[in-house]
């Protein structure tokens, strides 16, 4: 090893093994791979096939070096009836190569080995040549069990000289770990889009929920979605530590879209009724904030959700309805769809009055500051009619 500049194997294979867990994504994973490995063992180029479970193709995924092939991502195949990968999945070959496929030992073992029968001569001569075609001097294969999942391709050494034992001890020892790491990134992907899938239902599921209140009241027909869009723009001008807070976001967007889910436990008779309600009626009528919460309830993940549906008819005054609650004792959730709920009311035809002028709707929420409205959600909602977010 003359003149060559020693490489602490154990030391590299520690640093490249902890800049792996840190990474979530396979490309950048198999990039980190490629690079470390040409800079440690110094060869010409290397590259990094991955199994597609679908197609059961390995498809090249990062090709890297100063010299040799370089392939696009998703250029080059190997199909499982390429020779390397009957190589690779085969096994018995991998015991004269220290478990890799070494060129110059497997041109030997096809001109000195033992007798070799046709089906594995004609493996052993198909690898050959494939690994000509892709400039590969070793190809470290990756099993997870008993799985075939990733071959990492080597070309030769920049000095030409050939790869020293230390080398193939650090590529096999890197080899399983790049597995492990491959294997986690390919979980949290999954799992990532599985999470995004499951987002989806549930906001569809969610959306057609309140479409069913809107199919059985229909004086409120466009009115919950313009709850959403109306809370959504109230807090976007509340506290920043509000506005920036995506979690809680979210969750004043499915409140709004269920905060009348209750509805669907009252009668169509007394929701569509033409004339004035009976007080009978109107008590009824005022369940509609308890009966949403009880469906909700018992959703874990619904807890600040399910206090704006409760609590979205309470007055800043105490004066309001389920429970009386007053000033800070009602939630934040509920405060917001409580503006959005009445301004929209106060702006859409009803069976009973006409819809009301903007101005007219704006200076009676703004006379109920304190009131019904709580003030500090009154100035975000004029801020949001100031800079248009409401019009
Ligand atoms: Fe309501």
């Amino acid at each position: 090893m003359q003149g060559e500049v020693k490489v602490n194997y154990r030391k590299e294979f520690e640093k490249t093994a902890r800049s792996m867990i840190l990474v979530h994504n396979t490309k950048t994973l198999a990039r980190i791979v490629v690079k470390n490995i040409v800079k440690n063992t110094g060869a010409t180029h290397a590259c990094v096939f991955l199994l597609d479970k679908n197609s059961d193709e390995f498809i090249v995924k990062v090709s890297q070096g100063a010299f040799g092939v370089k392939l696009p991502e998703n250029f080059a195949k190997l199909k499982a009836d390429n020779p390397i990968i009957k190589y690779f999945r085969g096994k018995k070959y991998l015991k004269q190569s220290h478990g890799f496929f070494i060129l110059e030992k497997v041109i030997a073992s096809l001109k000195n080995g033992p007798a070799i029968s046709k089906t594995d001569r004609s493996i052993l001569s198909g690898s050959i040549e494939q690994a000509k075609l892709y400039g590969a001097q070793i190809i470290v294969p990756g099993y997870f069990g008993e799985d075939l999942i990733l071959l990492i391709v080597l070309g030769n050494k920049t000095n030409s000289m050939i790869f020293t034992t230390e080398e193939l001890s650090y590529l096999s020892v890197l080899s399983s770990d790049i597995v492990m790491a491959f294997k986690n990134t390919r979980l949290f992907e999954d799992l990532s889009s599985q999470v995004e899938l499951n987002k989806k239902l549930f906001l569809n599921t969610v959306t057609a929920f309140s479409n069913a209140i809107e199919a059985k009241d229909q004086y409120t027909l466009g009115h919950t979605s313009r709850v959403v869009d109306f809370s959504l723009a109230i807090a976007k001008h509340l506290d920043e530590s509000i506005s920036s807070d995506k979690a809680f976001m979210e969750k004043i967007r499915i409140s709004a879209l269920l905060h009348d889910i209750g509805k669907i436990g009252i009668s169509e008779n007394i929701l569509n009724k033409k004339g004035p309600l009976t007080i009978e009626e109107r008590k009824i009528i005022e369940m509609h904030p308890e009966i949403g919460f009880n469906i909700i309830k018992h959703i874990k993940e619904f807890d600040d959700v399910s206090l704006g549906v409760k609590y979205h008819h309470e007055y800043c005054n105490g004066k309001g309805y389920p429970t009386g609650l007053s000033g800070k004792d009602i939630p934040l959730i509920a405060t917001i769809i409580s503006v959005a709920d009445c301004f929209d009311a106060m702006t859409s035809d009803r069976p009973y009055r006409k819809a009301l002028p903007l101005n007219v709707a704006i200076k009676e929420i703004t006379d109920n500051s304190g009131k019904q409205f709580t003030p500090k959600i009154v100035d975000a909602f004029l801020l949001a009619i100031k800079s248009k977010d409401i019009k």
